[in-house]
């Protein structure tokens, strides 16, 4: 890792332990261009790259054809409106209503470590690990400086960049537009990967080529959303999840997003990410500044694979914070599948007795405990516990559930109000929501206008006195309805469309707080399920609840796509009870199982109520979560095979940092006639050691393993599973 400058040249050189990033000075204007993003170079000017020797590309030498300068060459941080017509990563309106901008070097900055970013989630690292440089871009007719931030971290084939905008002018403007990365580069018949799903189908994989124009991926929700992730990866046609190159993109953020790739004339490809541009506008007066969330790019020769680990090491070490970080999190067991909004104090300490006497170590008390919350139609905001329902009161219940011997655990949803409250009816005017307009409601509820310092200050105290009033040491931060009807009762007609923003803004606040106060509080976040599973949520929680899909089969798919940049030890997953209550499939509780260590592992049902010989696995389920999950969390992710694409069976495995040992884990969905065993060829194993698979007397070479593989039989029966833990000799 290292940074460096070449001030002959002009170019600045970024290297991570793979990867090179090069960017170049041009001209005497001091043209910021984007040279080189790809495997490491010795060389450490590849200016030639920005073509400044070939007319008509040197303004300098060729004013009559400065727009076409501007608009082929490969822009590091491009601006609009002054002859670059591809998509701008920024765009701001002077006082005189004009919309341009042209931003060319006027300093740097080369440092060690990473200063955080004002507000907001960011990678973090220290002197010894992390690097960064600071280009100051200025325009000089309106004194807007953008200082865009680079960082690469010790060993991670990653970049962090951000951008800070600068009024250093005399007179206001107000920012349209301001994305956190941006990339030129050329198109290599390039394939493109995002997210998508829905309520229940989080994060499918989507591959398909990039075509001419631009095609992009976004949230207009106010969080990121079920739909679709601030994800996007280009990558060669050939490339697979062991080889071929691939540029991964991810922004760290929680609300309104896109990301886009925008295919030009010359075959180019520009790949930007950050905040949505729609609805967004921010005033910047004179003397302030506006930080742009962080972005994260990956390259990876080693296909798909390459780019996950990179994310999965980048966000283990540099993103997720606090206690629970390397540590192994508390089996838990929630009661919202087993009871819904129908439980007592008697129900939950039953629960809770059958599940300490099993081995699971945390009792999480789902919606439905405070104000008058009896459905979901009411008591969003009345964060007061309900005494008819838990008799003797919150501090009762967590003691009783503390001398099983279990750790106690709640759920809010901090950001609501119910129109049926007392919150609102004290505060109809703490709703997000536009005079003259009736507010379109969602589950019956409305969002809390997070922007505002007294409603977050209301929120805090109340969830702080809750947390304060008991051995309470496990939150569920949920969320469970978009962002609509965007108006802020305190802010001015020309700030309305910061709201979106203050608003995340807001809630990184409140959870920043949160975990300051308590800093052994163990949290988790969730929207509905997976809507804002994302890199900014993991900053202030170091796991987050996957999907309200808790089938064995459906998880697979969500899975498989929530690891493709989130590590292992960040998925929330669960064991539920059958029929499912997402699809109504019965599947074996053992595959149940098998599925669920992918992920936090924990239950999602009334142990008390599941058929016995279900309940009789779980001592044998809780063993193997303490015999996996130090290698689940910190290991390297390998896909072997993908039911999403093959339709029949899903295989993944997790191989040590040391390479001593790996877990595969193989789930054959459906049962095919007339088949053999399957060969299925490990990865990530070292080639020269001899290894066992645990039960088995012999010994392999690991590239034995690799090359030539392991048989894998067929299995009778659909949604069938099996574990291979591979061990040095
Ligand atoms: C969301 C969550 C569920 C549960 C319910 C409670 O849907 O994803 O796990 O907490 O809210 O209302």
């Amino acid at each position: 890792m290292a940074i460096m400058y070449n001030e002959k040249n002009g170019s600045f050189k970024l290297d991570t332990k793979g990867t090179s990033y090069v960017i170049g000075i041009v001209d005497e204007e001091k043209f910021v261009g984007h040279a080189y993003y790809g495997p490491r170079l010795l060389d450490d000017d590849v200016n030639y790259l920005l073509k400044t020797g070939e007319a008509p590309f040197t303004p300098e030498k060729n004013s009559r054809d400065r727009l076409s300068f501007l608009d082929c060459f490969p822009q590091e941080y491009p601006t609009g409106g002054v002859g670059d017509f591809r998509e701008s990563a920024v765009m701001v309106r002077d006082n005189g209503g004009h919309r341009a901008l042209a931003l060319t070097l006027s300093d740097y900055r080369i440092y060690k470590g990473k200063d955080p970013l004002a507000g907001l989630p960011a990678t973090w690292g220290s002197e010894e690990d992390t690097e960064t440089l600071e280009l100051t871009l200025v325009d000089k007719v309106l004194g807007i400086k953008a200082i865009l931030s680079y960082s690469v971290f010790e060993g991670i084939d990653a970049v962090a960049r951000s951008v800070r905008l600068v009024n250093d002018g005399e007179a206001p403007v107000t920012i349209e537009r301001v994305m956190s990365a941006s990339i030129d580069m050329d198109n290599r018949e390039y394939d493109k990967i995002i997210l998508h799903g829905s309520w229940a189908r989080e994060r499918h994989i989507d591959r398909t080529p990039v075509s001419y124009g631009v095609q992009s991926t976004s949230s207009l929700r106010g969080e990121s959303g079920h739909q679709q992730q601030p994800f996007m990866a280009l990558l060669e046609k050939s490339a697979t999840q062991d080889a071929g190159e691939v540029y991964g993109i991810n922004l760290i953020y929680s609300g309104n997003c896109m990301t886009l790739a925008d295919r030009g004339q010359f075959d180019n490809v520009r790949l930007m990410t950050g905040i949505n541009p729609e609805g967004f506008s921010w005033k910047l007066n004179p003397g302030e500044a506006f930080q742009a969330p962080e972005a994260v790019l990956v390259y990876s020769a080693e296909g798909l694979g390459g780019m996950s680990r990179a994310f999965h090491d980048l966000y283990r070490n540099h993103l997720i914070r606090g206690e629970y970080r390397d540590k192994k999190r508390p089996i838990l067991i929630n009661n919202w599948e087993a009871t819904y909004f129908d439980f007592n104090e008697e129900k939950l300490l039953a629960i809770a007795k059958e599940a300490s006497a099993l081995g699971i170590e945390m009792l999480v008390m789902d919606d439905g405990w405070f104000g008058n919350r009896f459905d979901d139609n009411r008591a969003l905001g009345d964060w007061e516990v309900n005494e008819e329902k838990l008799k003797g009161g919150l501090k009762y219940l967590v003691d009783e559930v503390n001398k099983l011997g279990m750790k106690f655990g709640i759920w809010f949803e901090p950001e609501m109000i119910s129109p049926d409250s007392d919150l609102y009816r004290a505060h109809p005017d703490w709703a997000i929501q536009i005079p003259g307009r009736t507010a379109g409601l969602a589950r019956n509820q409305y969002v809390l206008d997070m922007s505002r310092t007294e409603i977050q200050d209301y929120i805090f105290d109340k969830m702080a006195a809750v947390l304060h009033s008991a051995n309470i040491e496990y939150v569920k931060w949920d969320m469970n309805r978009p962002l609509s009807d965007i108006g802020s009762a305190a802010l001015s007609a020309e700030c309305q469309g910061e709201l979106f923003h203050r608003y995340v803004l807001g809630v990184y606040w409140l959870q920043e707080r949160l975990i300051t106060e308590f800093p052994k509080l163990l949290l988790e976040n969730c929207s509905g399920g997976g809507a804002r599973f994302d890199a900014g949520m993991l900053y202030y929680s170091p796991q987050i609840w996957c999907s309200d899909d808790t089938d064995a089969v459906e998880r697979l798919t969500i899975q498989e796509g929530t690891a493709l940049i989130y590590p292992l030890s960040a998925m929330g997953a669960h064991v539920s009870d059958c029929p499912n209550h997402a699809v109504g499939r019965t599947t074996p509780f053992e595959t149940r199982g098998y599925v669920a260590l992918a992920g936090t592992f924990g239950y999602e049902l009334d142990v008390t109520k599941i058929p016995a010989e279900d309940r009789e696995q779980i001592p044998a389920q809780v063993e193997m979560y303490h015999k996996y999950n130090d290698l689940v969390r910190t290991g390297d992710y390998y896909r072997l095979a993908s039911y999403q694409q093959n339709r029949m069976y899903d295989c993944y495995m997790v191989a040590a940092k040391d390479k001593s040992e790996a877990l595969v884990t193989y789930i054959q969905v459906l049962g095919r006639p007339n088949s053999h065993s399957r060969r299925i060829l490990l990865k990530g194993l070292a080639a020269d050691k001899l290894y066992r698979i645990e039960g088995e007397e012999r010994t392999y070479y690991g590239s034995t393993l690799m090359q030539a593989g392991i048989l894998m039989e067929n299995i009778w029966g659909d949604f069938k599973g099996k574990l291979i833990h591979i061990v040095e000799a």
